[in-house]
């Protein structure tokens, strides 16, 4: 097996492919010199709002202050509950703790690593002060929506989708992340399926009055100039960032295709080696290798994160063999929020796929320009780890 690097993300490589679409439309707010707001920021809100399939997409500075904001215009404040999956990137939990509310944790599904309706059933009865719910689509697969939007009217809160790592994905009714919720929080940062060259954020939303709240939000609390009802922040979505995600956006479903064809790809390496998707178990299967168990059209996978789960007593050391062998790979997340050190003295259930995940998971190089040869290399240095290395009777 050669000994060729493959790494976890290759942005150059998306770069050269388009560059001649990114370079006139930087030199144009060059030469305008508008940063702020103005036609590339304009125009890049109505297509995102177009792509997703909602009235409005408010632009504003990252995925974090996406859900900052959206937390904010939901009146979100001191001692209040909103209810989030502890698998999650921190920023989820970030948001709400910062505007002094206290994060609800649920665990995972471990099929689709989302939290479920029925765990924010449970989790909603312990609240007092619940506000939100805030359920993440992780990986770049939507929760079960229905399910969600049923409880969240049932419960008379507000659903913040963080739709991070999920633009372009669709839930069982074929729509799109942050279509549905009361807002939608995305995400430019590079390593996302729709990059930028550096921070940047979207809010979707189908309320003309909530996306308003948001504009003025976004921009200190202002309207008209220098007035302010409210405090709000400054996060906007600058005019470049906006250029390079104008260029990108046509390309977008076709890298995410490329996304899922490599999954496909690895799917059968893997299970021709003797894994299972995540409907198995790391005991039953074959090899104890389990990939990623894809949702029924009209569902999309977008593949922001390919992950396989391997047992936990030879997932760091499959580390440390892919390091060896140059395979870029990460662990979203070696340690799930419930377990973190700024919120330990928060209360807690039963979070045992979590903990699980956190312990088995390994996120390996998806992007859509890999080629077969690298997805066989990368696939063959993990199977023929894990079959000399897998514990007896896992
Ligand atoms: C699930 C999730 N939520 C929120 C964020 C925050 O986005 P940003 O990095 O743009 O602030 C991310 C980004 O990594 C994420 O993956």
């Amino acid at each position: 097996m050669a000994n060729q690097p493959v790494p976890l993300l290759d942005l150059k490589a998306q770069y050269d492919s388009i560059r001649d679409e990114i370079e006139p439309l930087l030199k144009e707010v060059s030469e305008s010199q508008w940063f702020i707001g103005g036609p590339q920021l304009d125009s890049f809100e109505s297509a995102m709002a177009d792509y997703c399939g909602t009235e409005h997409a408010v632009g504003c500075a990252s995925g974090s202050d996406a859900l900052l904001l959206s937390l904010m215009a939901a009146g979100v404040g001191q001692g209040d509950e909103v209810i989030c999956p502890s698998y999650t990137f921190f920023a989820t939990a970030g948001s709400i703790w910062r505007l002094g509310a206290r994060p609800v944790w649920v665990d995972i599904d471990p099929v689709t690593y989302n939290c479920t309706p029925d765990l924010v059933r449970a989790a909603a009865a312990e609240c007092n002060s619940l506000k939100a719910i805030m359920p993440v689509h992780l990986f770049g697969q939507t929760v079960d929506m229905d399910g969600m939007l049923e409880l969240a009217t049932e419960l008379g809160v507000p659903i913040v989708e963080d739709a991070a790592q999920a633009i372009g994905s669709k839930d069982s009714t074929g729509a799109a992340a942050g279509s549905r919720g009361w807002t939608g929080c995305f995400s430019f940062f590079p390593s996302k399926n729709l990059g930028g060259f550096g921070d940047g954020g979207m809010i979707t939303t189908n309320d003309a009055e909530t996306a308003a709240h948001l504009r003025r939000l976004r921009n200190h609390g202002m309207e008209p100039k220098y007035y302010h009802r409210e405090v709000g922040m400054n996060s906007r979505l600058d005019a470049m960032q906006a250029a390079v995600l104008n260029a990108k956006l046509p390309h977008l479903d076709k890298w995410s295709a490329g996304r899922a064809a490599n999954a496909d790809h690895y799917d059968q390496m893997f299970k021709d080696a003797g894994g299972a998707d995540t409907s198995a178990s790391l005991e039953t299967a074959t090899l104890p290798i389990l990939v990623p168990a894809r949702p029924a059209a009209p569902a999309r996978h977008i593949f922001n994160q390919y992950v396989v789960r391997v047992p936990a007593a030879i997932r760091d050391d499959l580390r440390a063999h892919l390091v060896e062998h140059k395979v870029g790979h990460d662990v979203y997340y070696p340690v799930p929020l419930h377990r973190q050190e700024c919120f330990a003295d928060l209360p807690c259930s039963d979070m045992t796929f979590s903990d699980q995940a956190a312990a088995e998971s390994i996120a390996i190089p998806i992007y859509a320009e890999l080629i077969e040869s690298q997805r066989t290399y990368v696939a063959e240095t993990i199977v023929s780890f894990v079959q000399t290395h897998a514990p007896a009777g896992v």
